[in-house]
């Protein structure tokens, strides 16, 4: 079995995968949501050591619940890079103590690849794929030709998809994360209540920007006398139609340069409706496979990692000592094509 471990950002997550038949025997994930909602956002330090209670006691309940035992373990997966650097560094050094203890290949992942084949967990991509990965720190669509082909091909030269949402609940006062709960009211609301404009990036076509539609709802809010039940839901509507038309709109442009047999959909955003919906529509007008991921996939978890691994090489210094993450066993630098890099830890 492929043990996977992802620590990335505010979930710890555990997952035992079979190498053979890749079935998922187990994909367990610890959320931090109560811990950081009384602060509105994710408090990196409270996350690690959130990380450092929980990881062996989920590690321990993952082997339980698989019916397994240390020796079942062959292979070592562990998210090292992007993420919240004291995150990482809980997972990445319980993977390299298991690793070193057991004498199993220790696998790196980038934590956006995973995301990216997350939709095809059970079975095996479509390539060439479009895959979208939209969550609450990334919003970026790769060409992928094979398992050692990505390239990214656009991204958020701002705010993420998620972020746009988790911001602008915050100005309705809905809490965090706010993307599930404006899903929610959204339903019963009014997409064509508010105006949005779609957003356009000087820098070129293959770019996407979220920062003007919270913008556009601040500006809302403050000449609206009362944000009533009823105004709520309508901008909630108006706000998820937004951001989706923009997402799909780039999927559709993206889709035009030809060459792609499948649409992709990923990350915590993905578990969007709205989204789901228009995705599905998109590729079915495109003729190309939709490759939507299943919801226990779509937030951070560990089997997209251990999943992942199977199609990466092990690094070969697993008992290093060294304290940062990502320079003795780094992941694979995605390549670029015409977009400018962002600082992604
Ligand atoms: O992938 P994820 O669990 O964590 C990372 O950001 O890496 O994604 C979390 C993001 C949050 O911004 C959250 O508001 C958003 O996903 N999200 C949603 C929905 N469910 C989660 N956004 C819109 N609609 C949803 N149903
Ligand atoms: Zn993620």
């Amino acid at each position: 079995m492929i043990l996977g471990i992802d620590t990335s950002c505010d979930e710890t997550s555990i997952a035992l995968l079979e190498r053979d038949s890749g079935r998922v025997a187990v994909n367990l994930i610890a959320s931090q949501i109560d811990l950081h909602a009384p602060h509105g956002g994710v408090v990196p330090e409270l996350a690690s050591r959130a990380h450092a209670e929980s990881l062996a006691p989920l590690f321990e309940e993952a082997l339980r619940r698989a019916n397994a035992s240390l020796h079942d373990i062959t292979t070592i997966a562990v998210t090292n890079t992007p993420g919240l650097i004291g995150c990482l560094l809980v997972g990445t050094s319980f993977a390299k103590a298991l690793a070193y203890r057991l004498n199993v290949p220790l696998v790196a992942i980038n934590h956006l690849e995973a995301h990216l084949f997350s939709p095809f967990i059970g079975g095996e991509p479509v390539f060439p794929f479009l895959g979208l990965v939209v969550s609450g720190g990334h919003t970026a669509f790769y060409r992928v030709a094979s398992w050692d082909d990505v390239t990214l091909v656009g991204q958020t030269v701002d705010d993420a998809a998620g972020e746009a949402f988790d911001k602008t609940a915050k100005l309705m006062g809905l809490g965090y994360p706010g993307g599930p709960v404006v899903d929610k009211l959204a339903q019963d609301g009014d997409a064509l209540a508010f105006a949005f404009a779609e957003p356009k990036v000087k820098m070129g076509a293959q770019y996407l920007s979220f920062s003007g539609i919270k913008t556009a709802v601040r500006y809302h809010i403050e000449k609206l006398p009362a944000l009533d039940e009823v105004v709520r839901r309508n901008l909630c509507a108006s706000l998820r139609h937004a951001i989706v038309s923009h997402l799909s709109r780039k999927a559709a442009y993206f889709l035009e340069q030809g060459g792609y047999s499948c649409l992709a959909l990923s990350g915590g955003v993905a578990m969007n409706a709205l989204l789901r919906a228009n995705f599905k529509t998109l590729a079915a007008e495109r003729s190309v496979t939709a490759a939507i991921v299943a919801p226990e996939y779509g937030a951070d978890n560990a089997a997209m990692v251990a999943y992942l691994a199977r199609h990466r090489p092990a690094v070969s210094d697993v008992c290093s000592l060294s304290t940062l993450p990502s320079k003795k066993i780094q992941a694979r630098e995605l390549k670029q094509c015409g977009v400018v890099s962002r600082e992604e830890t």
